[in-house]
């Protein structure tokens, strides 16, 4: 939980999801220490979201100021930690869906694997659906 944010009219949002490229014993705790680090520069640039990750793909949904969300994505696509980042889509919108969350993340989730394979295959139409299942591990 954080401070309520300033609402901003416009904000950008980024939907991706890309393949871990950490070796598989290693990524559970890798990961938990990108969200420590991601918790606190998403904060600091007013940034929220969430992260599903399920052994072998990243899914990330990152809402916020334009400049906030521009830089994080700078760094996250120049990030060797993943690979093949993929996006969905780039949108405004006026308000937060993960409005109480720099960056949400559950866990590995190895079970909805064939939830998300499916998913990134169907590029554009599953957005929507990519977003609901992000809520509905968070809320
Ligand atoms: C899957 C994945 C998700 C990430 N999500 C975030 C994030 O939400 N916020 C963030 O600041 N960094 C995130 N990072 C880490 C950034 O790529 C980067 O290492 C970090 O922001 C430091 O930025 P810098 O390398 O440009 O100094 C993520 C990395 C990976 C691999």
């Amino acid at each position: 939980m954080q401070n309520p944010l300033p609402h901003h009219p416009n904000l950008d949002c980024w939907l991706y999801a890309s393949h871990c490229a950490l070796p598989s014993a290693w990524a559970p705790k890798a990961v938990e220490d990108i969200v420590a680090k991601s918790i606190q520069r998403n904060a600091s640039l007013e940034v929220t979201g969430a992260l599903l990750f399920n052994g072998t793909r990243f899914v990330q949904f990152l809402e916020g100021p334009a400049n906030g969300v521009a830089a994080i994505r700078q760094s996250i696509l120049a990030d060797s930690r993943h690979r093949n980042v993929t996006t969905f889509m780039t949108e405004q919108q006026s308000c937060r869906i993960f409005s109480n969350w720099s960056l949400a993340y559950a866990g590995p989730s190895v079970f909805i694997s064939d939830k998300i394979e499916n998913m990134v295959r169907n590029i554009p139409s599953a957005s929507s659906e990519i977003i609901d299942m992000l809520r509905s591990f968070v809320f």
